[in-house]
């Protein structure tokens, strides 16, 4: 599974905590940002949104100091669900619940080893369906009626 990460200045150290960690194991795409110059987390959360739903990549993660602001645009486009996750608990159930395919996390609010482990367990989780489907075909709905054009 080809995951495409992406970060700004403040996700930059968690960033590379995971790729260290888990490159091997997995298959990152690296959007970047490279460096812990400040930059503007949109850039990066467009770059991952584009990589999945342009097919490059099944899932994504995005980190900036909160997670907060990566997820507020990540959940912009239509086809991407993105969840901002910070204990085991949410992680599993972003998938299980919410079959979130963005996870966001706070570079700056978490500890590191920690968020390795929640992508993990986001990773090795399935949907439930069922009630949650009908949920997420709701979210969907919304989608056909209140969002724009989807991507290109
Ligand atoms: C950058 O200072 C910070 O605002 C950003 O990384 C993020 O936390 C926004 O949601």
């Amino acid at each position: 599974m080809k995951i495409a990460i992406g970060c700004d200045h403040a996700g930059f150290k968690l960033k590379q905590h995971i790729l260290k960690k888990l490159g091997s194991k997995y298959q990152f795409i690296d959007v970047g940002t490279f460096t812990e110059d400040s930059t503007d987390y949109p850039d990066y959360a467009v770059k991952v949104v584009e990589a999945i739903l342009g097919g490059e990549a099944e899932v994504g993660v995005l980190i900036c100091g909160t997670g907060i602001g990566m997820c507020i645009t990540a959940n912009k486009y239509r086809g991407i669900y993105a969840a901002l996750v910070y204990s085991d608990e949410t992680a599993m159930l972003a998938k299980r619940h919410n079959n979130a395919n963005v996870i966001c996390l706070g570079g700056r609010m978490v500890d590191f080893d920690d968020a390795a482990r929640w992508l993990e367990l986001w990773l090795g989780e399935r949907f439930e369906g069922g009630r949650h489907l009908r949920r997420i075909n709701k979210i969907k709905e919304l989608e056909e009626r209140v969002c724009g054009q989807g991507f290109k």
